[in-house]
């Protein structure tokens, strides 16, 4: 059988980290994107060496010829696209509007919102053709409003009408949203310095106790997503799903076996 080939953004640390190595592990080409390009060129190495197969390629989502360029080496090296997982994203600014510039808020959008929309359409034309799959990567914090955390909250909000969007246009393509839960990664590190000065006492605290409750680590929701990326089926096209509700965990059983090592 064709190994599928997948694209995952964000993929230099954390949770999009989790998934390009779940999707290797998987059997998929994986091609990870993030600014950091040393990084990322370790991270696809340390995927070849067991045994996977991963392309690095250094990229701005923000930018609209980085997406693109994605697309195109993506294509030159494995010849196809199954899958994208729209990752990459920033919670910055951590302040509420009054105080907040607005060109803190822009990153934020083109990041979150506009990054997604410009990979996707690039990426459209080959997902058509094998019925591929795009994963949004969004957040509890896309249904209800957090103090200080304005530009996050909207934009995730968005990127779950953009899933929406693209599961009424595009018949060939099933896009579901995902919802992580709270993941120790470096955007809750984030969170926990820039947040006592730009969020209330009590909406800041609650991170703090979840990190000393111990957050979930990103292997377990990474791994939720890899497998959406590659099996979700088609008729959760345009759904927002929490990676451990009961049907997310069934289909993640379901394919535990297909992983190597
Ligand atoms: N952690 C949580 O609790 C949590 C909860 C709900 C949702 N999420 C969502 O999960 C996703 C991953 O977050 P995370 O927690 O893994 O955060 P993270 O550790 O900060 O990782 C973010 C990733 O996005 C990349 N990135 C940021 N800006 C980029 C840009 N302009 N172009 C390309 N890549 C960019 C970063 O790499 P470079 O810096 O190398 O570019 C990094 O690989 C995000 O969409 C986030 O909103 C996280």
């Amino acid at each position: 059988m064709t190994a599928k080939t997948i694209i995952v953004t964000g993929a230099s640390r954390g949770l999009g980290l989790a998934v390009a190595r779940d999707a290797a592990d998987l059997g998929a080409n994986v091609v990870l994107f993030a600014r950091s390009a040393e990084k990322l060129e370790q991270e696809a190495q340390a995927i070849r060496d067991e045994g996977g197969k991963a392309l690095a390629v250094p990229g701005d989502i923000s930018l609209e010829d980085d997406c693109r360029r994605l697309v195109e080496k993506t294509v030159a090296s494995y010849g196809r696209i199954d899958a994208l997982v729209n990752n990459a994203g920033i919670i910055e600014p951590i302040a509420p509007l009054a105080e907040a510039s607005i060109e803190t808020w822009r990153q934020n959008l083109l990041t979150n919102v506009l990054g997604p929309v410009m990979l996707t359409q690039a990426a459209l034309p080959y997902l058509r053709q094998n019925r591929g799959r795009v994963i949004n990567v969004s957040s509890g914090a896309s249904t209800y409003a957090i103090p200080g955390w304005g530009a996050y909250c909207t934009a995730k909000g968005a990127l779950n009408q953009f899933n929406r969007v693209l599961s009424v246009e595009e018949e060939m393509v099933t896009a579901v949203a995902v919802r992580p839960g709270v993941v120790d990664t470096e955007m809750q590190a984030v969170i926990r310095e820039m947040g006592a000065a730009g969020m209330p006492e009590s909406a800041y605290q609650r991170f703090v106790r979840l990190r000393d409750e111990g957050d979930l680590p990103p292997e377990a929701p990474g791994g939720a997503i890899a497998v959406l990326a590659l099996f979700a089926p088609r008729d959760w096209d345009g759904e927002f799903v929490a990676w451990d509700e009961e049907r997310v965990q069934e289909l993640v059983r379901k394919y535990a076996t297909r992983r190597e090592g």
